[in-house]
C-alpha cells in the first residue's frame, strides 16, 4: 500500500490517502503512518470500512490500548473500544437527561484523553460509524502552536506549575452520574506539569484538559479559574484549530501529548455512535 499525505491545515491535521484498512497493514506502512503522526499530530483516514475487531488490530500497530474503567463506556463484546454513543445497550437514542449522557456530552468542551492518569493516553483512533447529518464535527487544537501564543505573564505563572486532573469534575461540571467509589478508588486525582515536552518529538506544549481540571497549584480557587478561563479562551481561537466533518467511516487518530479536542453540537434526536480505541501512554508527562 503506498500512502499519500495532504495537509488540512498549516499546522495540525493531514489526510492520508492509499489506505485500506481491511487488508493487513505492512511494518513499512505503519512506520509512514507514524512518522505522519508525529509530523501532523492528527491524521485522517476516510471512509474505512472496517469492523470493531478490524479497528483494534489496527489500533495495535501503535502501541498497547486502554479498557476503559467504566462500563458505561467500554464496549461489551470488545473491551478495548470506548463507545462514544448516544444509543443505549437497547438501541434507543439517550435523552439528554440521562446521566450517561450528561458525561458523555462533556465531549463538547476541550479535553485531552485520560489526562487523569499518571500515564495518560498517548493516542486516540476515533470512528465515524454512524454519523449526524448536522454537527457534530470534531475539533482540535495545537498545544504547541497555543504554548507559542501564550503571552509573558501568563506563561510566566504557569511554566513551573502543575494542573490538577481530576476524573470526578466531569461529573460536577456535567451534573451527571457521580462516580462509584470503585471508581473514585481506581481514579484519584493527579497533577500534571501544565507544560510538557513530547516524548519523541521534544517539542514543548500547553499541557491542559478543562473537563478534568479544578486546581492550579499554588493559586487559589480564583486565580486558578481566571488563568485557566484564560487558556479556554486561546485554544479555542480559529488559528489553531483543525475541524473535522465527519463521513460515515472515517477514521481520526489524534496525538494526545501535543493536541486538545472537543465536539461540535448536533441535534440530539439523531443518532451519533462513535468508536474510539485508546493507545497507552509511553510513560508519566514530562515537565518542560
Ligand atoms: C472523544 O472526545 O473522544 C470523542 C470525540 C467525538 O465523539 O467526536
Amino acid at each position: 500500500m503506498s500512502i499519500e499525505i495532504h495537509k488540512l491545515h498549516p499546522t495540525i491535521g493531514a489526510r492520508v490517502d492509499g489506505l485500506d484498512l481491511r487488508q493487513p497493514l505492512s511494518s513499512e506502512t505503519a512506520t509512514a503512518l507514524i512518522e505522519a503522526w508525529l509530523e501532523h499530530k492528527v491524521l485522517v483516514l476516510p471512509t474505512q470500512a472496517i469492523s470493531d475487531a478490524e479497528h483494534v488490530a489496527f489500533s495495535r500497530h501503535f502501541g498497547r490500548l486502554e479498557v476503559h474503567h467504566q462500563n458505561i463506556i467500554r464496549d461489551n463484546a470488545v473491551p478495548e473500544i470506548f463507545k462514544v454513543s448516544n444509543v443505549d445497550e437497547d438501541d434507543n437514542i439517550r435523552p439528554t437527561t440521562d446521566t450517561t449522557m450528561a458525561q458523555l456530552l462533556t465531549t463538547k468542551i476541550w479535553h485531552t484523553d485520560s489526562s487523569f492518569r499518571e500515564n495518560p493516553a498517548m493516542g486516540s483512533i476515533l470512528r465515524g460509524v454512524e454519523i449526524v447529518r448536522e454537527g457534530g464535527q470534531t475539533c482540535f487544537t495545537d498545544m504547541e502552536a497555543v504554548l507559542e501564543a501564550l503571552p509573558d505573564d501568563v506563561l510566566g505563572t504557569i511554566r513551573d506549575r502543575r494542573c490538577r486532573h481530576d476524573f470526578e469534575h466531569l461529573s460536577r461540571i456535567a451534573a451527571g452520574r457521580k462516580p462509584t467509589a470503585e471508581e473514585k478508588a481506581a481514579m484519584p486525582p493527579v497533577w500534571q506539569p501544565m507544560v510538557r515536552i513530547h516524548p519523541v518529538t521534544g517539542r514543548r506544549s500547553l499541557y491542559i484538559s478543562p473537563i478534568y481540571n479544578d486546581a492550579i497549584e499554588g493559586l487559589d480557587e480564583s486565580q486558578s479559574k481566571a488563568i485557566l478561563d484564560q487558556l479556554y479562551a486561546l485554544v479555542s481561537e480559529e488559528r489553531f484549530v483543525y475541524e473535522h466533518q465527519w463521513s460515515e467511516g472515517d477514521i481520526v487518530m489524534w496525538d494526545n501529548r501535543c493536541t486538545m479536542h472537543r465536539i461540535l453540537p448536533y441535534d440530539p434526536d439523531e443518532r451519533r455512535v462513535m468508536h474510539r480505541t485508546t493507545v497507552v501512554g509511553d510513560g508519566p508527562v514530562i515537565a518542560a
